[in-house]
């Protein structure tokens, strides 16, 4: 699928044992024939994914920062040193910066991208399901303030999203159910068929794999008019934020 934005378009691949082919994906968007790469990674997901991150990505001998779990991980305290691993590894405009996690992550490595060096290509990895169906998609980018969520940052859209639902298998169970919350946001918005189908299915991450795939890429769909229609949330995006205040609150 592919997501348009007012600086041209994105691809999303979907697909179960995708990640380990990220190569390509790095290659397609490299003008570089060995770009440097920065890998931003949740710490709990690089301690169970460690050696397929490592062995998919081997050939661009990356740079590996991992971040807590947490939110604080959003935080200008908890970027601010990864700009010092960037320069102290010499990245530069053509290198790739990929965001490894949930959605603190995605939001935090896209807004370190989105300034480093004033703007580097950006891939986004979702991991959790309520990432894979909503905030790795749509270019919100952004850390937050003491004084409040998300009011530092941008938009600025992805080069790729690369969502493998293999990182599913180890997801906790409050976790699935927040992505499971957004899949029925999704269905609220888009109509009755896909809240049915989130109502029906509250063991979906049990089923086989080709069964959330349809499921994660149905969400999508609905995100995907949201934000090709107002990108900047100047009106109709703000309906994805339906239950989001009052949980941040
Ligand atoms: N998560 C809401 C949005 O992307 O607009």
């Amino acid at each position: 699928m592919k997501i348009q934005t007012s600086q041209g378009s994105y691809n999303i691949q979907l697909e179960t044992d995708c990640f380990k082919n990220i190569s390509t994906t790095i290659n397609s968007l490299s003008n570089n024939s060995s770009p440097k790469i920065a890998v931003i990674v949740d710490q709990n997901v690089y301690n169970i994914y460690k050696k397929l991150i490592e062995d998919s990505l081997a050939a661009f001998n990356p740079l590996i920062v991992c971040l807590p779990q947490g939110e604080s991980s959003k935080s200008y305290e908890a970027i601010y040193p990864i700009y010092g691993k960037l320069i102290e590894n010499e990245l530069d405009r053509h290198s790739i910066i990929i965001g490894i996690g949930g959605g603190v992550i995605g939001d935090a490595a896209g807004f370190i991208a989105s300034t480093f060096l004033r703007g580097v290509k950006f891939i986004q990895v979702p991991t959790t399901l309520l990432a894979m169906v909503d905030s790795s998609i749509g270019g919100k980018v952004g850390i937050n303030h003491e004084l409040g969520k998300n009011l530092i940052g941008s938009f600025y859209p992805p080069s790729a999203v690369i969502i493998d639902p293999l990182f599913l298998k180890t997801l906790a169970p409050r976790e699935a159910n927040s992505g499971l919350a957004e899949c029925l946001k999704h269905g609220i918005l888009s109509g009755e068929g896909l809240f049915n189908k989130v109502l029906s299915n509250p063991q979906i991450l049990k089923l086989d794999n080709n069964q959330i795939t349809i499921f994660i890429n149905d969400s999508i769909k609905v995100k995907k008019q949201f934000v090709e229609e107002d990108e900047k949330e100047t009106g109709k995006r703000a309906y994805l934020n339906l239950g989001h205040t009052f949980a941040h609150a």
